[in-house]
């Protein structure tokens, strides 16, 4: 049985900030945001946009392409990190702001940016399971990354939902639940306490803690995948190598110690063919936690200028905490021209000015205690605001 990503859809905030402008005013480099982290640009969203909008909106999208309504969805699993409630999960608001059928299991999964993947292996067991009855699993990974103004993490942040639809005979990218590879362990990289908006972080030790996951995962994948895996040069069949990208520099790094794994001595030569395309829309929109590997896939797609049909590609998923997951897919025939749109939205973002910026960055702060959010940003559904303790879309 073919089971994988049958459509993909995406929403991002329609304001984004320049790095380069950041940087002016944090008086540090440019070439340290924009070459150091390898980030161009990060999405801010306005205070009527949350992980619910984003999500919604993703959805939405990933229906709207692959040509089926809410009824065909079975499960639905929200993966996130930045929830707008302790127990009411993001995916309730989503079943009823996407009319998901009554009969559909939905929940959220919270791990860092683990979410969306856990959601995704959940939704190939439950096929694989025999379980969908013809039906299809919607994983939807929705966050928005923030970090406090003028801490290192701040060119790190980030915003926007991708959302997977997953079925038997996809028609994107076949994946592989079989030769899954898993690492877990309990680390204190990156955390964000119950009464925070933004995340604190330990972050060289984070960057360790990632390095670490990616030799972990490579060698469970390596024990599933028999004999072939084992043999120097293994990563030399895959036509592109996609990772979770916090920043474009954390995937030059990864590619570089997996490859020194396979015995590769010149990981660098690679980097720009295998890994490349994957980048594209990660670093003009940031780190989007959940969703960020599954942009990477959806940059692969929009931009890459090689034949990838029948190709092998790679996936690493890492969150903070930590587990990861390294896992292989084949690219379905025609996959590469359907989400050929998606540069030229992003092309078409407003650029806010570092002051726009940080007055959002702050509303969202005040906007939550008093409806409704000030500050349009033009998509539905919106957030409206909070009465009597209860959050309102429209
Ligand atoms: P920092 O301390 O400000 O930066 O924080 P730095 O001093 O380490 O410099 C960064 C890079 O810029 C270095 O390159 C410098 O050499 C270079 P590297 O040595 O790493 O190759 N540099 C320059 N390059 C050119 N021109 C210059 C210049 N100056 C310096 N003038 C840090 C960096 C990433 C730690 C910070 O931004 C941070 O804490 N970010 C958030 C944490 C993070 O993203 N961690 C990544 C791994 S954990 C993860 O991915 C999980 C996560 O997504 C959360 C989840 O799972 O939910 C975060």
């Amino acid at each position: 049985m073919k089971i994988g990503i049958d459509a993909l859809g995406l929403a991002v905030p329609d304001g984004y900030l320049d790095l380069a402008d950041l940087a002016r005013a944090r008086g540090v480099p440019e070439a340290k945001l924009t070459g150091g982290l390898g980030t161009l640009a990060m999405a801010v969203p306005t205070p009527d946009e949350d992980t619910v909008t984003l999500a919604v909106r993703a959805a939405k999208d990933a229906l709207a392409r692959a040509g089926v309504g809410p009824e065909a969805i079975g499960l639905c699993v929200v993966g996130t990190e930045t929830a707008v409630d302790h127990s009411k999960p993001v995916a309730s608001f989503v079943q009823g702001l996407v009319g998901l059928p009554s009969s559909c299991r939905i929940f959220e999964a919270k791990h860092a940016c683990f979410g969306g993947t856990a959601g995704l292996m959940t939704a190939l067991d439950w096929i694989a399971a025999g379980r969908a009855r013809g039906k299809k699993a919607l994983v939807i990974c929705a966050d928005i990354a923030r970090y406090g103004l003028g801490t290192p993490g701040e060119p790190t942040q980030g915003a926007g939902a991708v959302a997977l639809l997953v079925s038997e005979d996809p028609r994107l990218v076949t994946l592989d639940p079989e030769t899954v590879g898993t690492y877990s362990r309990d680390v204190m990289d990156f955390w964000r306490p119950l009464d925070s908006k933004d995340a604190l972080v330990d972050g060289h030790y984070s960057v360790q803690c990632y390095l670490d996951a990616i030799e972990g995962a490579f060698a469970s994948h390596r024990e599933k995948a028999g004999a072939i895996a084992s043999e120097p040069g293994y990563t030399d069949r895959f036509a592109a190598m996609l990772y979770h990208v916090p920043y474009g520099k954390m995937a030059r790094k990864a590619h570089a110690r997996l490859r020194q794994l396979d015995g590769d001595a010149d990981p660098d030569a690679s980097f720009d063919r295998l890994v490349g395309p994957s980048l594209e829309l990660p670093r003009i929109v940031g780190n989007v936690y959940t969703g960020s590997l599954y942009l990477a896939l959806a940059s692969l797609l929009a931009t890459s200028a090689r034949d990838l049909d029948g190709q092998e590609i790679l996936l690493f998923s890492y969150g903070s905490g930590c587990c990861a997951e390294l896992f292989t897919g084949r690219i379905e025939p025609g996959a590469r021209g359907a989400l050929a749109d998606v540069p030229a939205a992003l092309a078409a973002r407003r650029r806010l000015d570092v002051a726009e910026y940080e007055a959002l960055f702050r509303a969202r702060d005040e906007d939550e205690a008093e409806a409704p959010p000030r500050r349009p940003s033009g998509f539905s559904p919106r957030f409206l605001g909070v009465e009597d303790g209860k959050r309102r879309y429209g």
